[in-house]
């Protein structure tokens, strides 16, 4: 199974880097497998550790792929880095093993620290439905135009009749992101 999350990772400024990515998880590990190139992955090279961040806040998701990620965080307990303050819970993860790949390598990382800080309040499929125009966002280059659009048709379903006031905004911003690309790009 795969779990969307948002990972944190800092540089060698120990400046953060909050990047959305589907991790594994197998017995007490975390895997992260990003692409290259990524911020993400050469923070993961250089500081052998992130935070894995569980959140059910779409717009959080929505602002990473419009580049506004100045989100409010909090220093982690035993590695260095920084958690997102408006995570339900949180993982504090080091690298203990890399498998290496041209294309996408992999992080196998050990939990180190598991904090819980809020309380979970159910799947909303707007939510949902924003995760996924956010995926279409980073893979507007490798679909076709009608692709995109059949899929943005289908997920506004879900997001017309079940989103609230934040999840209307984050889709509008979402949706209009990938018009635009898509515009710039075909
Ligand atoms: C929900 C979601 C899951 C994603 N999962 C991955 C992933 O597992 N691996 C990956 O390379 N990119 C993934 N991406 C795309 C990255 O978030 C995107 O490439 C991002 O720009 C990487 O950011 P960074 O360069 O700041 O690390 C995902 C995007 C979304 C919206």
């Amino acid at each position: 199974m795969i779990l969307e999350t948002i990972v944190s990772t800092i540089n060698q400024k120990r400046e953060v880097n909050f990047a959305p990515f589907g991790i594994k998880k197998k017995s007490k590990d975390v895997i992260i497998s990003p692409y290259i190139p990524s911020i993400t992955l050469q923070n993961l090279r250089d500081n052998n550790c992130a935070v894995i961040n569980y959140i059910d806040d779409a717009s959080f998701y929505v602002n990473c792929i419009l580049g506004k990620k100045n989100f409010k965080k909090k220093k982690t307990q035993i590695i260095d880095g920084f958690f997102l303050e408006n995570s339900l819970s949180y993982d504090e993860v080091v690298v203990k093993k890399i498998i290496e790949d041209s294309v996408r390598p992999s992080f196998i990382c050990e939990v180190v620290k598991s904090v819980s800080k809020k309380k979970y309040d159910g799947h909303n499929r707007a939510k949902a439905a924003i995760i996924e125009a956010c995926i279409l966002a980073s893979r507007v280059k490798l679909l076709k135009k009608k692709k995109i659009l059949d899929e943005l048709n289908y997920l506004s379903i879900g997001v017309e009749k079940t989103a609230g006031n934040l999840e209307k905004k984050s889709w509008e911003k979402i949706k209009n992101f990938i018009l635009g690309k898509i515009n710039e790009s075909k």
